[in-house]
C-alpha cells in the first residue's frame, strides 16, 4: 500500500501485520530510528513510543493491563489511548500516533 499523503502533513505508514501483534498484550515494532510499541487494548490497538519519558525504559517490557501500560523502571504509569502520565514518577505524556487498520495491516500516522 506504501505512503499516502493526508491533508499535506504527515502520511500513513505500514507497521506490522495484524496477525504479529500479541493478543492483549504490547508489541514492539521498530520503524526506522524509531522504537514503537503497539498496544492491543479492548478499545483497538493504539501505538507510542516506546521510551518511557521518565528514564528512557523501554515499555515493551513493562506491565500492560487495559489502557495502561506500567513502566518496567520505576513502576510510573501512562494511559496509552492518549499518552497521559497516570502514575508518578512519570510526569511527562507518552508520545502517541494516530493509527489504523489497512489490508489486514496496522498502519500509523507520522
Ligand atoms: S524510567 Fe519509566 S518510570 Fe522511570
Amino acid at each position: 500500500m506504501g505512503v499516502r499523503a493526508m491533508s499535506g502533513k504527515g502520511a500513513w505508514h505500514d507497521l506490522i501485520a495484524l496477525d504479529e501483534i500479541e493478543e492483549g498484550w504490547v508489541t514492539r515494532v521498530d520503524l526506522g530510528a524509531r522504537r514503537l510499541a503497539v498496544y492491543h487494548t479492548p478499545s483497538g490497538f493504539h501505538v507510542s513510543l516506546a521510551l518511557c519519558t521518565h528514564g528512557g525504559a523501554d515499555l515493551c517490557d513493562g506491565y500492560f493491563d487495559g489502557h495502561v501500560i506500567e513502566c518496567p523502571l520505576h513502576q510510573g504509569a501512562f494511559d496509552v489511548r492518549d499518552g497521559r502520565p497516570i502514575s508518578a514518577p512519570a510526569t511527562r505524556a507518552l508520545k502517541v500516533f494516530p493509527c489504523r487498520e489497512e489490508d489486514g495491516r496496522l498502519q500509523i500516522m507520522l
